[in-house]
């Protein structure tokens, strides 16, 4: 197949949600719809159990497992889609962050009791930053959840997202009846007690036809009628465009568990969202079709047995052709590299492959050369941008337990912080250690794995700090700052500046006091507190 057409096949998305929504069955269900499993159940949940919340070894257990569902592809209507799995573990959300570095677009999953959710607000915030643009889908209609126009309101108040309903709930709970298609303007038909087929479409152009009333009932099909009235005079017509610019929200109603009102989005998701798009570089930007390929690194998963040290990193193929066995550069590590068992991730399984195309992504076995955000390419020095950090949540200084093992804790502190599990932060001026991280889990599995694999003994110490930003501005200014502030600077890998706030109240008296200096939210300083 002509290259070009690869490209345009290919769709590469992530499901986001807050846990519990019913990410995880949706993903099955998708999975279903593309032949790319046969029964439910098939795929290994990504979702961390709540029950093993207590004990992190079994979380490990159960990322390791998650591995290989990490990733998701599968042929839908002459489309090849690419699920990117994102842990729904809170713990885990900077995982998450990065993630959606590496999609198109995302299909967000808002529980219909619930509303929108703690997490589902970060989430949507990183997708705002990059305009991903967005497909919403409102699950559990099958339970007595919120009214739909409270529901699409709240989703724009708190997630700062134009809306438009393509379908539209017939009743909610136990007196679920379907949903109205408001573009092909027909009903779908909830079937009680059985799983919904969707084959029986029933076209409906008109709502004032009496035959709605003996399909329905009278009361829903009057409610039905109303809302009708109301959704056409406020809603125009779709604008594919506005939704591509991550501006506009297409909103879908249905329940995940009983695979209903999924083939509608499914089969809209093919037809509008984005193929893969071009990408900046610290250079240029970079457009998928180019004959030269390019790729970088979002995820590093590392292999908790010892026995098998070996990691597998994540690659999305953003120009050009990948080929195995072919010398590429790591632009970052300054290194040729060549990989004779590249995969590529179906369903529950994982395949070597001989080639990849833009928008796919492929595992790549790495014995401790992977950073993430490396840049791989046929030798063009540039460097993918947009992959940036995210504050933390929780900073621990990190303690030496054992004075003979320092080189030890130095080296593996380093090479776990590359591989994303946290971040690391130095003393300004100083040779304190501090950890942060999203969630309290990280610091036992950053402490376990320094043990078992670098024979380091550590413990952590808590920091009163609530959030880092990133500093810059004029340098008399900054250095008064870091004067008057010495205890709370530091600084990130890349030696940038850092300032770690203890409350919100000290962040905005800070920016306050001084307007010079600018205060960012991520690493690569392009976005602005
Ligand atoms: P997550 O990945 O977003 O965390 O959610 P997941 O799919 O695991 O779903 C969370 C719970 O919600 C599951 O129940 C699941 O069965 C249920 N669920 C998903 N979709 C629907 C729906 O449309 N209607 C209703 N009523 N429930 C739904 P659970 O009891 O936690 O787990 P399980 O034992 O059923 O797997």
């Amino acid at each position: 197949m002509k290259f070009q057409a690869e490209i345009e096949k290919r769709k590469t998305f992530g499901i986001i949600s807050h846990p519990d929504a019913g990410k995880t069955t949706l993903t099955e269900k998708l999975l279903l719809f593309g032949g790319a499993i046969q029964t439910a159940g098939a795929v290994k949940s990504n979702k961390i159990k709540k029950s093993a919340t207590s004990d992190f070894m079994e979380i490990e257990k159960q990322r390791g497992i998650s591995v290989a569902t990490s990733v998701m592809s599968f042929e839908y209507r002459d489309k090849i889609v690419n699920i990117l799995d994102t842990p729904g573990h809170k713990d885990f959300a900077e995982d998450t962050y990065r993630t959606l570095t590496a999609v198109d677009s995302v299909i967000l999953v808002i529980d219909c009791v619930k509303g929108v959710e703690a997490q589902t607000e970060r989430l949507m915030e990183v997708c705002r930053m990059r305009n991903t643009p967005v497909i919403v889908f409102i699950n559990k209609m099958d339970r007595d959840g919120k009214n739909p126009f409270d529901l699409l309101e709240e989703i724009e108040e708190k997630l700062g997202i134009q809306t438009q309903p393509l379908t539209w709930p017939i009743n909610m709970g136990s007196d679920f009846k379907g949903v109205y298609n408001l573009f092909n303007k027909s009903i779908i038909a909830f079937g009680k007690n059985q799983k919904a087929t969707e084959n029986d479409l029933v076209p409906m152009p008109d709502l004032s036809v009496p035959e709605l009333d003996t399909m329905i009932g009278e009361q829903d099909a009057n409610q039905l009628r109303e809302d009708g009235e109301l959704l056409m005079g406020v809603y125009e017509d779709f604008d594919k465009e506005v939704y591509l610019s991550g501006q506009l929200a297409p909103v879908f109603f249905g329940s995940a568990v009983n695979n209903f009102g999924i083939k509608d989005m499914l089969d809209t998701f093919v037809e509008i969202a984005p193929n893969p798009r071009p990408r900046m570089t610290d250079q240029r930007e970079v457009l998928p079709s180019e004959d030269k390929f390019s790729g970088f690194v979002f995820k590093i998963h590392a292999n908790i047995d010892p026995k098998h040290r070996d990691r597998l990193a994540f690659l999305r193929v953003c120009s050009g052709r990948f080929e195995r066995n072919k010398f590429y550069q790591n632009i970052r590590a300054d290194k040729k590299l060549r990989f004779n068992n590249p995969y590529a991730f179906l369903a529950s399984d994982k395949e070597i492959i001989d080639e990849a195309f833009p928008g796919d992504v492929v595992g790549l076995y790495d014995s401790g050369t992977f950073k993430i955000g490396d840049t791989l390419t046929e030798g063009e020095e540039m460097n993918y941008v947009g992959i940036p950090s995210f504050s933390p949540e929780l900073f621990k200084e990190l303690i030496n337990n054992d004075p003979m093992k320092s080189k030890q804790l130095d080296k593996g502190i380093r090479q776990l912080t590359d591989e994303g599990v946290a971040q690391m932060f130095t003393q300004h001026g100083g040779n304190r250690k501090i950890v942060g991280c999203v969630g309290e889990l990280q610091f036992e599995v950053i402490q376990y794995r320094l043990l078992g694999e670098y024979g380091a003994k550590c413990s952590f110490q808590h920091m009163p700090y609530f959030k880092a930003c990133w500093i810059k501005g004029d340098q008399d200014k900054i250095n008064a700052f870091i004067k008057f502030k010495s205890s709370n600077i530091v600084e990130d890998k890349e030696g940038n500046l850092v300032y770690l706030a203890e409350s919100e109240w000290y962040l905005n008296t800070e920016r306050q006091n001084n307007p010079d200096i600018e205060f960012y939210i991520t690493s690569d300083f392009k976005h602005k507190l």
